[in-house]
């Protein structure tokens, strides 16, 4: 973890939040190269499960509901976990998450434990009253269900289909940590995907293979399939998986899938007086559909990508027989955040200027990187470190030949193309990828 969190602040990816003043606690800020490969998780996402689908639609809602929204889900009153805080040092702990009957910290006696809601409450408008309170949304699912009636009547979709979204969740989570894999305020993509009662399991294995097999596109291979209890479980499942990862510091829920009934739009029909039933069009009859609800944290996703791309291999320098440690950033080849970089031999002029119009060009096609400081294999080392696929290197030969060495990431194969050819070799390369 301790690499992959240097790395992320020394290039880039991911900063502390707030760093100048000190920072503010598990906050963190996604950096040039990091807005890109979360950018492309999410883009790749909702291509893969709303765009090139017939049977889902997306939304963006707000994220601030109408608090009936949270009382109807059950947010308000079970939203919580148990907290305990040590009568010595004052910290505070989830009491599910240790060990120890003592504080962990300096071992001294802790309360007994009580429920601490996790939802993180605000004020809209400019007096801070009861009436005025509400809250940021603790998961994008709620949304689904509340405009589920305006989704229906608008697209006219049959069951079984599915609404789904990307966007910010807030829980103000007793003990953030672990870099981002648990904060206060983080993303999610969650699709809830309406069925009839009767197809429950046909639909949840087949989400469960679309996430196995997003798992495999994303290039993460330490997971495993957790079912979880039906004492664990929430008592209107009659099914919950969850997608686990063998993190640095220990197995942990990475995505899950939960069979959720009609537990949500039931609520939600009897909490608004809206009926949101769907009527069969073949049969008339009405009836709430049930949900199957597979959810991705888009941080999480990040962080494993992160862990999964992160190699040391040795590696030859220009030293003829010597070799040195280089780290690459092995990410498939669609979510890499910089995908081609333009590298002129040397800092002069005819080199540079024609290696610059050749990233002005490439730019318009492919998220580029120009650089031209200290040595070519320096500057290789460093594409390898942020997992560039490809290195276009503009060597004095060029200027005869109208050629450029293609170097690829992963094999270090060297190739000439004729820059007339380059566009369509590179976008060759990465199509092989999809
Ligand atoms: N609508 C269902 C739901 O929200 P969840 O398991 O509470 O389910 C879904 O959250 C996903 O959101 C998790 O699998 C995880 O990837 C991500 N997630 C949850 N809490 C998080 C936190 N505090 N920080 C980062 N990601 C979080």
């Amino acid at each position: 973890m301790e690499k992959i969190t240097s790395l992320a602040k020394r290039r880039g990816f991911i900063f502390p939040g707030s760093e100048i003043y000190g920072g503010l606690a598990n906050s963190w800020d996604y950096g040039p190269l990091g807005v890109e490969l979360k950018n492309n998780i999410k883009q790749e996402w909702w291509n893969r499960f709303v765009r090139r689908r017939t049977d889902v639609v997306g939304i963006d809602a707000a994220l601030i509901m109408n608090p009936k929204v949270w009382e109807a889900s059950g947010h308000l009153k079970n939203f919580s976990d148990p907290l305990v805080e040590c009568k010595k040092c004052h910290e505070r702990f989830r009491a599910d998450q240790i060990d120890s009957k003592v504080c962990p910290n300096c071992g001294g006696e802790l309360t007994t434990p009580k429920q601490f809601n996790l939802m993180l409450k605000t004020f809209l408008g400019p007096a801070e009253e009861k009436a005025n309170e509400v809250y940021f949304r603790p998961e994008t699912a709620q949304a689904m269900f509340v405009d589920f009636k305006n989704v229906l009547e608008t697209t006219r979709k049959k069951i079984p289909f599915g609404i789904a979204q990307v966007g910010k969740a807030f829980r103000n989570e007793i003990t953030p940590g672990n870099f981002i894999f648990r904060t206060r305020e983080f993303e999610q993509m969650e699709i809830e995907y309406f069925i009839k009662e009767s197809e429950w399991e046909k639909y949840f294995e087949m989400w469960l293979e679309e996430m196995r097999s997003w798992l495999k596109h994303l290039g993460v291979k330490k997971w495993h399939e957790q079912e979880i209890s039906p004492e664990e479980r929430a008592h209107y499942s009659k099914r919950t998986v969850d997608i686990e990862y063998e993190y640095p510091f220990g197995r942990k829920e990475l995505y899950g899938l939960a069979y959720r009934g009609d537990f949500d739009l039931k609520n939600h029909t009897e909490k608004s007086g809206e009926s949101l039933e769907y009527a069969d069009p073949a049969t008339q009859e009405k009836f709430l559909p049930h949900v199957i609800e597979p959810t991705w944290g888009v941080d999480r996703s990040v962080l494993v990508a992160m862990l999964e791309a992160y190699h040391e291999e040795k590696a030859p320098t220009s030293e003829e027989g010597e070799t040195d440690m280089r780290v690459v950033m092995k990410f498939p080849k669609w979510l890499a955040p910089i995908k081609v970089a333009i590298l002129p031999l040397s800092k002069k002029e005819n080199l540079s200027s024609k290696a610059k119009a050749l990233y002005e060009d490439l730019v318009k096609t492919f998220v580029c990187e120009y650089d031209e400081t200290q040595s070519i294999g320096k500057r290789y080392r460093r594409q390898d470190e942020i997992g560039t696929p490809y290195c276009v290197t503009v060597d004095f030969e060029s200027l005869e030949d109208e050629a450029v060495t293609v170097r690829e990431r992963d094999t270090m194969e060297q190739k000439r193309v004729p820059i007339t050819e380059l566009t369509t070799y590179l976008k060759n390369q990465f199509d092989e990828t999809l």
